[in-house]
C-alpha cells in the first residue's frame, strides 16, 4: 500500500476550543446582529475569519523569543532579522513596522501624492485604503480569467499586461509612482502570480523607469506555486525562487502575520537609499525607532526564524496540501468554489451556491451565517457587504463575485477539522434550495461598514 501524505510536524502544545450546539449558535449570532465580527472567539469552534496572525509558531520560534533583545536602539534581534530579510529578498534596506498596513502607511507617505495612479493586480483593502486616503487612485489590472471561478488558469493572480500598458499610455509617467504586485493575490482568491508575469511587468515598468513593489504578505506561498506549476522551477528551492522574484522589483511591503509565521509584525525592504532615508522619518513618527518600528525585540527574533521556516518546501507543502485537501473535498461534494484552489483560503462562490437568495439580501453573508449556525465555523463575506456603498449615490455596489472566504490559519487545525468543515458545507449545500431569503441592514458605518454592520433576518 502506498503510504499517504502526513504532516512534517507533531504537536507540542494544545489549546482547547469550545463546542456548542446549533440552538446556542442561533441565539449568539442573533445577539451579534448577524455580524460574525461581533462574536467572541469562545463562541466559535473553527475560526476561519483570517489566516493573518492566527497561526502556530514552532518550538524554534518560541525558543528564539526568549533570546529577544529589547534594546531601544541597535537591538541584536533587529540585526538578525535584517540579515534574514536581506538573505531571502536581496533588498538592501530594511525597516520594521508593527504590521502590513503600517508598512504601507510609512512607504506610501514617501511615494504617493494627490492625483497619483497606482496600478496593480488587485490591491488589498488596506493597500487601496492607504492610496485613496492620499487622494490617489488604485487601479486593478486583474486578468479577466480571475473573475470566472471555474477557469483553471494556474496563475490567476497575474497582472494583465495590456491593461497595464493602457494605464501607462493614458497617464503622465510622473503620475505613476510605482506598480504594486500582490503575491499571492488575496482579493482574487489567494491566486499566485507567475514568474513570467512578474518578469514581464518588471521589463515594461523598467522601460518607463516606474518602480515595481511587491505586497508580499504571502510571497512564500506564491513561490511554492511557481515551483510546482511553472516550467523551469521544479528543481529550484523556494528560497532561490523568492530571491529571483524579488530581483525583478525595487521594494516590498510585508505583513509578517502571514508568511512570517508570527502573530504580529510587518516590514518594508527596498533598494533605493533616498526612499529609505525618507521612509525612516515616517517610521520614527508612526511606528517607533528604526531598529524596532513597533515590534518587540522578541517578536523580531521569532520573525527571523519564521521567515526561514516559511520558505522551506516541507512546510509549504503541508500548508498548501491542507488547503487543497479541503478544496478538493468541497469540489467532490459539488460545492462551487474558486478554481484552482489558492494558497491560504477557500473561496465559496455564493452566486452559484445560493442564487435563490436575492442579491440585495446579502447572499454571501447569509451563507457565512448558515455555516456558523450549522458548524460553529466562522468565515468571512467578501461580497456586497464588504464592497460597501458608492460614496456619491449611497447605493450598494455589487461586485463581480459574491464570495465566502474560509482562510486557513497556518499549522493550527488538523486534517479532521478540514473533514468537519467540508461535511458542514455539504449539509448546507444539500438543502440549499430551501434558502429563499437573506438579511437586511439595520445599522451601518459610513465607510468600512462590514466590521460593525448590524443585520436583521428577513
Ligand atoms: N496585504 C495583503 C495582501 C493582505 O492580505 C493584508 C492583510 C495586508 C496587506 C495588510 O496586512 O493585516 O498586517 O496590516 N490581510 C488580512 C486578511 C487582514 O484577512 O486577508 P496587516
Amino acid at each position: 500500500m502506498k503510504l499517504p501524505y502526513a504532516e512534517p510536524y507533531k504537536i507540542k502544545m494544545v489549546e482547547t476550543i469550545k463546542r456548542s450546539t446549533v440552538e446556542q449558535r442561533k441565539k449568539w449570532i442573533k445577539e451579534a446582529h448577524y455580524n460574525l465580527f461581533n462574536l467572541s472567539s469562545d463562541k466559535v469552534y473553527i475560526d476561519l475569519l483570517t489566516d493573518s496572525g492566527t497561526g502556530a509558531m514552532s518550538d524554534k520560534q518560541w525558543g528564539a523569543l526568549m533570546e529577544g533583545d529589547e534594546s531601544y536602539a541597535g537591538s541584536q534581534s533587529f540585526l538578525k532579522l535584517k540579515e534574514v530579510v536581506n538573505k531571502i529578498t536581496g533588498f538592501k534596506f530594511f525597516l520594521p513596522t508593527h504590521q502590513g498596513r503600517a508598512a504601507e502607511n510609512v512607504l506610501f507617505s514617501v511615494l504617493v501624492k494627490e492625483g497619483d495612479i497606482v496600478p496593480g493586480n488587485s490591491h488589498f483593502d488596506t493597500t487601496k485604503g492607504h492610496i485613496e486616503f492620499r487622494k490617489a487612485t488604485a487601479l486593478d489590472c486583474t486578468i479577466d480569467e480571475a473573475f470566472d471561478t471555474e477557469n483553471l488558469h494556474p496563475f490567476k493572480g497575474n497582472i494583465d499586461i495590456d491593461k497595464l500598458q493602457k494605464v501607462i499610455d493614458k497617464n503622465p509617467i510622473e503620475k505613476i509612482p510605482f506598480v504594486i504586485i500582490t503575491i499571492t493575490n488575496n482579493s482574487s482568491g489567494g491566486q499566485p502570480v507567475s514568474m513570467e508575469n512578474i518578469k514581464a511587468v518588471s521589463k515594461l515598468c523598467r522601460s518607463y523607469k516606474i518602480p515595481v513593489l511587491f505586497d508580499s504578505a504571502r510571497f512564500a506561498e506564491n513561490a511554492y506555486f511557481i515551483k510546482i506549476r511553472e516550467n523551469g522551477y521544479q528543481n529550484k528551492t523556494i528560497k532561490e525562487i523568492a530571491k529571483e522574484l524579488f530581483s525583478y522589483g525595487d521594494g516590498m511591503t510585508m505583513s509578517s502575520k502571514k508568511d512570517g509565521l508570527v502573530n504580529m509584525g510587518g516590514f518594508i525592504a527596498l533598494n533605493d537609499e533616498e526612499v529609505y532615508k525618507k521612509a525612516t522619518v515616517f517610521n520614527i513618527m508612526f511606528e517607533g525607532f528604526i531598529t524596532y518600528g513597533g515590534m518587540s525585540g522578541r517578536d523580531m527574533a521569532a520573525l527571523a526564524v519564521g521567515l526561514d521556516e516559511a520558505t522551506e518546501f516541507e512546510y509549504l507543502e503541508s500548508r498548501i496540501r491542507q488547503v487543497t485537501h479541503l478544496g478538493n473535498k468541497l469540489i467532490e461534494f459539488g460545492v462551487p468554489v474558486q478554481h484552482p484552489i489558492g494558497g491560504h483560503a477557500i473561496f465559496i462562490d455564493a452566486n452559484k451556491f445560493v442564487p435563490t437568495i436575492p442579491r440585495d439580501e446579502y447572499r454571501a453573508q447569509a451563507l457565512a451565517i448558515e455555516l456558523y449556525i450549522v458548524g460553529g465555523i466562522r468565515g468571512v463575506e467578501i461580497g456586497t457587504v464588504l464592497a460597501d456603498r458608492d460614496p456619491f449615490t449611497r447605493k450598494n455596489r455589487y461586485p463581480e463575485l459574491e464570495l465566502v472566504r474560509l482562510a486557513i490559519p497556518r499549522r493550527t487545525y488538523t486534517h479532521n477539522h478540514m473533514e468537519y468543515i467540508a461535511a458542514a458545507l455539504k449539509n448546507i449545500f444539500d438543502s440549499r434550495s430551501e434558502a429563499k431569503s437573506g438579511y437586511t441592514i439595520i445599522d451601518e458605518a459610513p465607510i468600512m461598514r462590514h466590521f460593525t454592520v448590524k443585520f436583521e433576518k428577513i
